[in-house]
């Protein structure tokens, strides 16, 4: 089988249907594999689970941490959030209702499992294998007015709630933020080969490490990493990228934010939960999302975005563009065993004999 083949292959068992189950029965591995397949940033996967008795741990995997655009770590809580939303709906799916809270031992999260006879499969668990972020212009169709309502309601969760930015105005400012962050970003030798480093050049690559960011998914050719890399000087641009993005958010028929009233690990796991929630909404209705970020990773821009936005006493979490278009090849995740613990580990998970992460150099 050649690797595209085999690419396609390993992302449909992947994406394979979320398991219906009744009667109080709980498979904690499938909830494991639908929690994998959250939104991460740059698709680290910064997470390790272990199964308790009608629970399941989702622990913060530091060795995945991307120091130069989350220095602070808030898109690896806001990525645990976003795994701990979809346990909520795979559970739903067998039956049981969840309830997600923050701990400190060990520092991460649990979520507890109930039987609920109400509760079986919706439009968000079956949206779980579906979702997927996008990096391509949308079709400019627009968003009905009772599925934007739908969007905002999902869109909350905990001190974290979603604006839908409508305003012309606003969308150019949101514009000369996103252009003024990709050029800062793409300037900064930390930033670049930290992202470099996430890159996954062809479909062998992607499917030896099952993280990053792969080629398939974003459009791009698959181009051997010797071949790639030296490349990138020209093709990898904050201009280049800047005229990208540009074309991306006038293709879209609406902006969102994500907001919390905090800036803590508690508000970016909320935050999280929020986006995934909505984006699983979307993908129920039909609609994609797509993140632009970067006025929220450039501190300065943050500043900026909280004025334009009117923000008081909330802060910008996830900034993104929602709209129609075509699924793309989904990316791959990790197999269970590489992100499942022993359930008698120690308290530090990190400190497990769990598999390093290896990105290729
Ligand atoms: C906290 C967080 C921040 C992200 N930031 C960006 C971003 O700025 N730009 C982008 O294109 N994608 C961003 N993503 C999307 C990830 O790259 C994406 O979730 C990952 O590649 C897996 O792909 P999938 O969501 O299609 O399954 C972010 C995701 C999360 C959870």
């Amino acid at each position: 089988m050649d690797n595209a083949s085999a690419y396609a292959v390993a992302a449909a068992a992947q994406r394979r249907p979320a398991l219906e189950l009744v009667g109080g029965a709980l498979d904690l591995h499938e909830l494991v594999r639908l929690a994998t397949l959250a939104a991460s940033s740059h698709n680290t996967q910064p997470w390790l689970f272990r199964l308790r008795t009608q629970a399941i741990e989702v622990l913060p995997d530091f060795r995945r941490r991307c120091p130069a655009v989350d220095p602070d770590d808030a898109h690896l809580w806001r990525s645990l959030g976003c795994a701990a939303e979809n346990l909520v709906h795979a559970a739903a799916a067998q039956g049981h209702a969840a309830s997600v809270q923050l701990a400190q031992q060990p520092q991460g999260l649990r979520v507890d499992f109930e039987p609920s006879a109400a509760l079986g499969a919706t439009d968000l668990s079956a949206a779980l294998v579906r979702r997927q972020c996008t990096r391509r212009p949308f079709d400019g169709r627009a968003i009905a007015r009772e599925h934007r309502a739908l969007l905002a309601q999902a869109g909350a969760c905990g001190t974290a709630r979603t604006l839908l930015l409508d305003s012309p105005a606003l969308r150019d400012t949101v514009i000369d933020f996103v252009r003024a962050g990709d050029v800062t970003q793409l300037t900064d030798p930390a930033f670049r080969r930290e992202l470099i480093r996430w890159l996954r050049f062809t479909d062998a690559e992607a499917l030896e490490t099952g993280d990053g960011l792969a080629s398939t998914p974003a459009g791009q050719p698959s181009l051997p990493r010797w071949l790639a890399r030296p490349l990138l000087r020209f093709l990898l641009t904050g201009r280049g990228q800047a005229e990208t993005d540009t074309a991306n958010i006038r293709s879209s028929p609406l902006l969102a934010v994500v907001v919390a009233s905090a800036d803590s690990p508690g508000a970016w796991v909320d935050a999280g939960r929020a986006y995934e929630r909505l984006a699983l909404q979307a993908t129920a209705l039909g609609i994609r999302t797509a993140f632009i970020n970067q006025p929220i990773e450039v501190p300065s821009l943050r500043a900026s975005l909280h004025g334009a936005l009117g923000l008081h006493g909330e802060t910008a979490q996830l900034l993104l563009r929602l709209g129609h278009g075509p699924e793309a090849p989904f990316s791959l995740r990790r197999p269970l065993e590489d992100v499942l613990l022993d359930q008698r580990g120690p308290e530090d998970p990190v400190s497990q004999t769990v598999s390093a992460p290896t990105p290729p150099a």
